[in-house]
């Protein structure tokens, strides 16, 4: 029997719809046809039961955050504990630890939460994933004399990225200079590795409070630990809500029926057009809350996907290119290229049905007759309008288009979409034969970053780099 509950539960699923990169739409020559389709079903099949068995077998961590009601606990307690006196929360991180706070804090709280008070459930949140000193030089300006209202998460599985340190030692000695070693204790959260590492050492040796990235969860899985969940949590996120709706995506995902399993139809997809010439990947929200979840996105699908060798040690130099895009925004700035450039792109909109507001377009004015369409229409109702019409001048181009649907968005569906994608990551890894939970290439950039800036036993690195820094003036125009 179908309950009101489960009636309202269906509804807030959000839905991967695909007809539109098939042959019955855009033609054999781009389009999947059910044949090709049904012959990736077959092999995709074991492997949605491999995924399975590897989850079981503790293989894969990340899919049992959403189910980790001991972090959840600690992050909610914490952030109880500090919120009532904090104005400001600042994330010092990078990557991993950076690119999910944004997306969750982007989506899930409104567009004017920092400036106006009367949005705000919480503190106002920045997160700082560059080191420009110009940017942090204007915001440590600005906090300077607000330190005692402000706290400062720092996160790094690792503790010895370049970038993340480097902005802890400047807001540490700042804290210390006007609040003495108490001001760290009470206004350093520390998000680290739970027994090893740089970080761990530091909050260990400072009494720091600390939170933990959870052991063999790579920074882009780990949005769902306390990395993404506890500022999310002090600036009034749902994270129970965030969480469940993780948990409603799992299931679904976990599915060995192939066409009621979104995250390997969505990877099966992503792997088939690859494999035809469309290896870039564009995801294109119409809506500007889920932004960010396109730029969370194109660091989970590129550190995953883009690898040089396959399981079994042979070259391959896989991996689709994830490209974001904003819609409307892009179609004044990119859909030219789409339509008339290379037929080498899968598209995947992000759609929302219902608005957390709506605007009702005034009236056109007299002298304007021809503006006279849009009066008394719902802004929503054009943005979703533009949507079907980009889709439709994409369809005419023979170009492939998924779509997500969210009915509306919110922590439940959120969830849904982090784990839908991280998921799809996993399978695509699998039918790619890479390991997508390793990111071997970012650590030459790290490491030569620690050789130029003079750290102890990476001189012979520094001797390799230095006829690259040297500039030749005979190219020098
Ligand atoms: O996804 C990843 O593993 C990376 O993007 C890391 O999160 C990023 O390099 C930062 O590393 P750390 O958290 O160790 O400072």
């Amino acid at each position: 029997m179908v309950t009101n509950k489960d009636t309202v539960m269906a509804e807030s699923q959000i839905k991967l719809y695909y007809k539109n990169v098939t042959a019955e739409t855009i033609g054999t020559e781009h389009g999947i046809t059910s044949a090709q389709l049904k012959a990736l079903a077959e092999k995709t099949s074991p492997l949605i039961s491999r995924l399975n068995e590897e989850r079981k077998a503790g293989q894969t961590p990340y899919r049992e955050l959403p189910y980790d009601e001991q972090t959840s606990g600690q992050v909610k307690d914490l952030a109880a504990e500090l919120k009532d006196d904090c104005d400001n929360l600042v994330v010092l991180g990078i990557g991993g630890s950076a690119l999910g706070n944004i997306a969750l804090q982007t989506a899930l709280n409104p567009y004017m939460y920092n400036l106006d008070d009367g949005q705000r459930t919480g503190p106002r949140l920045f997160v700082f994933d560059n080191i420009d000193p110009a940017q942090l030089g204007s915001f440590l300006d600005w906090v300077g004399d607000k330190l005692d209202k402000t706290v400062f998460n720092v996160i790094s599985k690792s503790g010895r990225t370049a970038e993340t340190a480097s902005q802890f030692m400047i807001v540490r000695q700042l804290l210390l200079d006007k609040l003495g070693p108490t001001g760290l204790r009470d206004h350093i959260v520390a998000t680290t590795d739970p027994e090893q590492g740089t970080l761990r050492k530091i909050a260990t040796d400072a009494g720091l409070r600390c939170l933990e990235v959870p052991q063999g969860v790579g920074g882009r899985f780990s949005v769902l630990s306390a990395v993404g969940l506890f500022s999310a949590a002090m600036c009034g996120v749902d994270i129970d809500a965030l969480l469940a709706g993780a948990r409603d995506m799992d299931g679904r995902v976990s599915c060995e029926d192939f066409y009621k399993n979104p995250a390997a139809i969505n990877a099966v997809i992503n792997y088939h057009y690859y494999n035809r010439g469309k290896k870039i990947s564009v995801m294109m929200p119409y809506s500007y809350a889920l932004k960010n979840l396109a730029d969370w996105y194109r660091q989970l699908w590129a550190e995953s996907l883009g690898k040089a060798e396959d399981l079994a040690g042979n070259e391959v130099h896989v991996g689709p290119t994830p490209v974001k895009a904003l819609g409307t925004t892009d179609q004044h700035s990119q859909v030219q290229l789409y339509r008339e450039g290379p037929n080498d792109k899968l598209f995947t909109f992000l759609q929302v049905n219902n608005f957390e507001k709506d605007l009702k377009i005034g009236p056109a004015p007299d002298c304007a007759p021809e503006l006279a369409f849009l009066a008394g229409a719902d802004l929503s109702r054009l943005l979703n309008n533009e949507k079907k019409a980009t889709e439709f001048a994409l369809l005419q181009s023979r170009r492939p288009c998924l779509t997500v649907v969210f009915d509306e968005v919110n922590a439940y569906t959120v969830g849904q979409l982090i784990c839908l994608f991280e998921v799809t990551t996993s399978f695509a890894g699998a039918l790619f034969c890479i390991n997508p939970y390793d990111q071997p290439a970012v650590e030459l950039g790290k490491e030569a970053t620690f050789a130029l800036m003079g750290k102890a036993g990476y001189e012979e690195l520094a001797q390799q780099i230095q006829p690259i820094t040297e500039v030749d003036a005979d190219y020098l125009v």
